[in-house]
């Protein structure tokens, strides 16, 4: 255990898929044994920059809640909780954003990327990397797990910390980015791009609730290619590559084991597709009936949720006391 602080949001966004399982929770699976002190957030604050629907927000942040401790999110190594009912999230973004300046913000990768797609954007799509920068800084963590396209938004915490620090007191510590080597797993119909929520057909994604027929049949339905064999050869064979990814990332095991053992038993895809689906069934298997356990168990998704609130709300009001102070109010 150490003493530094862990913190990362989810976005309520609906049901994860096997790459937000293998490239987020279960990282997050590990750092809450290994961090003393983790925070982990439903966002739903963030998931309101783009138009919503109001009772599938409602929906969405139970499930999420309910996936999240289905994989094995532990509220007692951890704080788990919505971050809209923690007041100090929003209190503590406006004093941010009053020392941020707006080119800081418009220089942004994904705000250019979003605000380019999506036309008559509210201005939270531009400055909710500040209400990121104060999830982050509400909690003084130093450690945040992200993907790459995340590390410009913590370089922005960063610099919103010193710059803080400098106007009005020294209290924020600087956090970092905490890269893992994370596997990227990609849509099973278009094995080019990433394994996604966004992706239409739904066919491209297994979720972690699929059903056993529905994960079978999206494995027999994977984009492959016309060889036969099993090699792993991510460039010119993205779509047997991708199977075994979620192999590897599945079991731990290697893809030179996987390739060798196939070609041992003289598998071709289709019948590595069989052997695939046996694994990702029996690996979904325990967290889908326990989601949908916890799924119809209110009460206690409300009382964990209450518990989280409680403890992150302790850390939360007393920064923002400092932070209120140092500012002169
Ligand atoms: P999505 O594209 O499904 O909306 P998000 O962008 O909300 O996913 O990402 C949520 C988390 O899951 C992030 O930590 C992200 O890095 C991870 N993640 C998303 N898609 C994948 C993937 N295909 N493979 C690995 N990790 C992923
Ligand atoms: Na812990």
């Amino acid at each position: 255990a150490c003493t530094r602080r862990v913190f990362s949001g989810i976005q309520p966004t609906g049901i994860p898929h096997i790459g937000n399982y293998v490239g987020a929770i279960k990282n997050w699976l590990q750092l809450q044994k290994k961090y003393d002190s983790m925070i982990l957030s439903v966002v739903d604050l963030h998931s309101i920059t783009l138009p919503q629907n109001p009772e599938t927000l409602r929906e969405n942040i139970y499930d999420m809640t309910a996936c999240l401790l289905a994989c094995g999110i532990d509220s007692d190594k951890c704080i788990l909780f919505q971050q809209s009912t923690v007041p100090q999230h929003t209190q503590l973004a406006w004093i941010l954003g009053c020392i941020c300046t707006l080119p800081r913000l418009e220089h942004l990768a994904q705000w250019k990327e979003k605000s380019e797609k999506n036309k008559d954007v509210g201005t939270g799509l531009l400055t909710y990397p500040i209400l990121q920068s104060a999830d982050i800084l509400l909690y003084k963590a130093t450690d945040v797990p992200v993907g790459k396209d995340q590390i410009q938004h913590i370089e922005l915490s960063r610099d919103l910390a010193k710059s803080f620090n400098t106007k009005f007191g020294v209290l924020f510590p600087k956090p970092q980015e905490l890269l893992g080597p994370l596997p990227k797993i990609k849509s099973l119909k278009n094995p080019k791009n990433k394994m996604s929520k966004s992706e239409i057909n739904p066919m491209g994604r297994i979720d972690l609730t699929d059903e056993p027929d529905q994960i079978r049949e999206k494995i027999k339905k994977a984009v492959t290619d016309s060889t036969s064999e099993i090699t792993y050869d991510p460039e010119n064979r993205p779509g047997v590559a991708n199977l075994i990814e979620i192999h590897e990332a599945l079991t731990g095991d290697f893809a030179e084991d996987i390739c060798e053992t196939a070609m041992l038993e003289s598998m071709d895809t289709h019948k590595y597709k069989l052997l695939l689906t046996d694994i990702v069934i029996e690996k979904l298997k325990p967290i889908r009936e326990e989601f949908f356990r916890l799924q119809k168990d209110r009460h206690h998704l409300d009382t964990v949720l209450e518990k989280g609130r409680l403890n992150a709300s302790e850390i939360a009001e007393v920064t923002y006391k400092e932070v209120t102070k140092l500012v002169g109010f």
